[in-house]
């Protein structure tokens, strides 16, 4: 529907995080870069995995809730499913958590390094009804991915 061109994205994040692998700062300017690029988004940012919660990391946006349980929420359970989720209508999933009434629709999805370990989800939210399609699942996926090559997490070597 919007047909974003993620080859474009991919690049500019690509050269927006070329000699920087700081997790925290690549987290940060990836929140902005989606936030400024993206057509008709009200939220996105980073849910980070502490224990069995997901902790609220760099985003843009309003305020949002700082803990998600695994399993809970369109976060919490493309986090433990390990799968990305594309939601078209926020209210018809089942225990979705509102942080911003004017979230309409998301796409959620899991940060997993190539070990095998999560780290956390990327969430998209958009105030528009069925903002997302599986074109923007597997551009946002290949976003995450260049992301994840391009830093160094804590715990990792
Ligand atoms: N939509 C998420 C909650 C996080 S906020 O929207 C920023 C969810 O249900 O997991």
């Amino acid at each position: 529907m919007y047909n974003t061109d993620y080859d474009m994205l991919k690049r500019q994040l690509a050269s927006l995080l070329e000699g920087e692998n700081h997790w925290l700062a690549n987290l940060a300017n990836t929140s902005a870069l989606l936030f400024s690029e993206l057509e008709d988004l009200n939220w996105v940012g980073f849910y980070l995995l502490e224990g069995s919660e997901l902790v609220l990391g760099p985003f843009q946006g309003k305020v949002a809730c700082v803990r998600i349980p695994l399993g809970k929420g369109v976060c919490g359970t493309a986090a433990q499913s390990r799968e990305v989720i594309v939601v078209p209508d926020v209210h018809e999933f089942p225990g979705h958590i509102a942080c911003d009434a004017a979230s309409q629709s998301e796409v959620v999805v899991p940060m997993i390094t190539p070990e095998g370990r999560l780290l956390g989800v990327l969430d998209v939210d958009s105030p528009v009804l069925n903002r997302f399609d599986s074109a923007d699942a597997r551009g946002l996926r290949e976003v995450v991915e260049i992301l994840l090559d391009a830093s160094m997490w804590p715990g990792t070597d």
